[in-house]
């Protein structure tokens, strides 16, 4: 497995449990996981899985955009460490879109694919990592309402989205959104989210990141908490 381009099945081994094996000492090679907990490490694991399972598919399904879902991520990602975002904005960065990977309702159903990568980044990563990804979906609403050079600067794709979703805030939505814990992580989140959207772009491989939420998860690390 190669971390950097983990676009197919094909190089690993057909049964499961050497194909597990593989991926574990992929990681082991590249990713320092010394003092991160057992179940933590398999969770770096699991992330690494669905990157390579799904991070060749087009990002915002069969309405593409220009990039797949892993360049997407890592862009995204890359964004939040060039603007100096702590080491859980990143890997909320990179993990935002996660929730997309487990399920496929087509383009004309909101999949609440936030609600879905929150709850599972919860206990694993805590409400820092966890609430900006809840929240992300909701922030593009918010951002409409209040700016209007992000909303002329939103793709088809997003447009698309963002009537699904329940389209551009109230007044009284955007006051109650924006007293929201994590809220601001959120905003700054979208904004990055809807600019990681660039053919070509040069960003740091998956294994970097990766190694980002290694350190996040090291059992000596204060674990991130719930505001
Ligand atoms: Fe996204």
């Amino acid at each position: 497995m190669n971390p950097d381009h983990p676009a197919t099945l094909a190089s690993l081994p057909p049964d499961p449990v050497s194909a597990a094996a593989e991926i574990h000492m992929s990681l082991m090679h590249w990713i320092d996981l010394e003092g991160v907990a057992h179940g933590d490490a398999a969770a770096i694991e699991h992330i690494a899985l669905q990157f390579m399972l799904h991070g060749h598919q087009p990002y915002e399904g069969r309405r593409r955009e220009d990039v797949n879902a892993l360049e997407h991520a890592l862009q995204c990602a890359h964004l939040a460490e060039l603007a100096g975002a702590p080491d859980a904005l990143v890997a909320a960065a990179l993990l935002h879109d996660i929730g997309h990977f487990d399920i496929d309702l087509g383009d004309e159903v909101d999949d609440r694919h936030e609600e879905r990568a929150a709850a599972w980044l919860q206990p694993v990563f805590g409400a820092a990592v966890a609430e900006p990804v809840r929240l992300h979906v909701n922030a593009k609403r918010c951002l409409v309402s209040i700016d209007a050079h992000y909303a002329e600067c939103l793709s088809p794709a997003s447009v698309h989205s963002l009537a699904l979703q329940g389209g551009a805030m109230s007044h009284d939505e955007v006051r109650d959104f924006q007293a929201l814990p994590h809220a601001d992580d959120a905003l700054q989140l979208r904004r990055w989210d809807e600019a990681a959207k660039m053919s070509g772009r040069l960003t740091p491989p998956l294994a970097h990141y990766l190694g980002v939420l290694a350190s996040l998860l090291r059992q000596d690390a204060p674990r991130l908490t719930v505001a």
